[in-house]
């Protein structure tokens, strides 16, 4: 049987202060084994990004758990989950979040430094490389296209070879077909290093491509997108 990857379970949180505060996510509970790809898709502000930042460790619970990789999020310090984050998680986002003051291979090999890994460049080098960007390693974020600030993102999040890649509406601000090449090396990444993808999308053509859809509406997961043959037998019989 595959590994589990992820593990939430009643997920509770609101955000927010008073008569301010949202109630987000509503008892969420999931499963995802490792090497899965897994869409989630929802109506706008359904709780997919807050989910994508409990599974990334960013958000704590108000109630419930979330174990990813066997290990348990809640009961670790800030600093814990922040170092277990670095190692096994990498995350990308709709508007890049690059650093505009740093290079291509500054924004890719500066987080590696500060997590101490040794060859911090050289690794840097290889991932912009394996993206497609060997030509704009010192170009700045704001000389290249969006495609190509996201590849950026993409090597960042990749370098540490995390176990988990999170990506929320990756291709959101992108054209259709700058899209579709940003999601094929996501795809291809992912198959390359059988790492578990969790991939917020609207586009239901991006979703269909993971194997797995999840739907989340009003915080509530209405439909978590498991067959009967992926659930284990005794509870396909029970
Ligand atoms: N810090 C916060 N304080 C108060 N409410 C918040 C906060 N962050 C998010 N929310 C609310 O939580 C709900 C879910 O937000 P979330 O960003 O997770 O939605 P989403 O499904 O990702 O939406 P979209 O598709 O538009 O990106 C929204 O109603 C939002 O207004
Ligand atoms: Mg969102």
């Amino acid at each position: 049987m595959a590994k589990t990857m992820i593990e939430l379970k009643n997920a509770d949180l609101t955000l927010g202060q008073a008569a301010a505060s949202v109630h987000v996510l509503k008892g969420m509970s999931l499963e995802i084994d490792a090497g899965q790809s897994v869409g989630i898709v929802g109506p706008s502000g359904s709780g997919k990004s807050t989910l994508l930042m409990v599974l990334a460790g960013l958000e704590r619970l108000d109630k419930g758990e979330i174990v990813i990789d066997g290990t348990p999020l809640q009961g670790l310090s800030e600093d814990r989950v922040a170092d277990f984050r670095g190692r096994n998680i990498g995350i990308v986002f709709q508007s890049f979040h690059l650093i505009p003051n740093m290079t291509a291979l500054e924004n890719v090999a500066v987080p590696l430094e500060l997590a101490n890994v040794r060859d911090a460049f050289d690794i840097a080098r290889r991932e912009l490389t394996s993206v497609g960007l060997g030509e704009r390693l010192s170009h700045y974020p704001g000389q290249l296209s969006g495609g190509e600030q996201q590849r950026v993102a993409i090597a960042r999040a990749l370098a540490p070879s995390p176990k988990l890649l999170i990506a929320d509406e990756p291709t959101g601000n992108l054209d259709t077909e700058t899209g579709r090449q940003i999601a094929d090396l996501i795809f291809s990444k992912q198959a390359e290093r059988n790492m578990t993808l969790i991939l917020v999308t609207h586009d239901n053509s991006l979703a269909a491509r993971c194997s797995r859809q999840i739907k989340v509406r009003s915080g509530i997961i209405v439909d978590d997108g498991r067959s009967l043959a992926d659930l284990a037998p005794s509870a396909v019989s029970a």
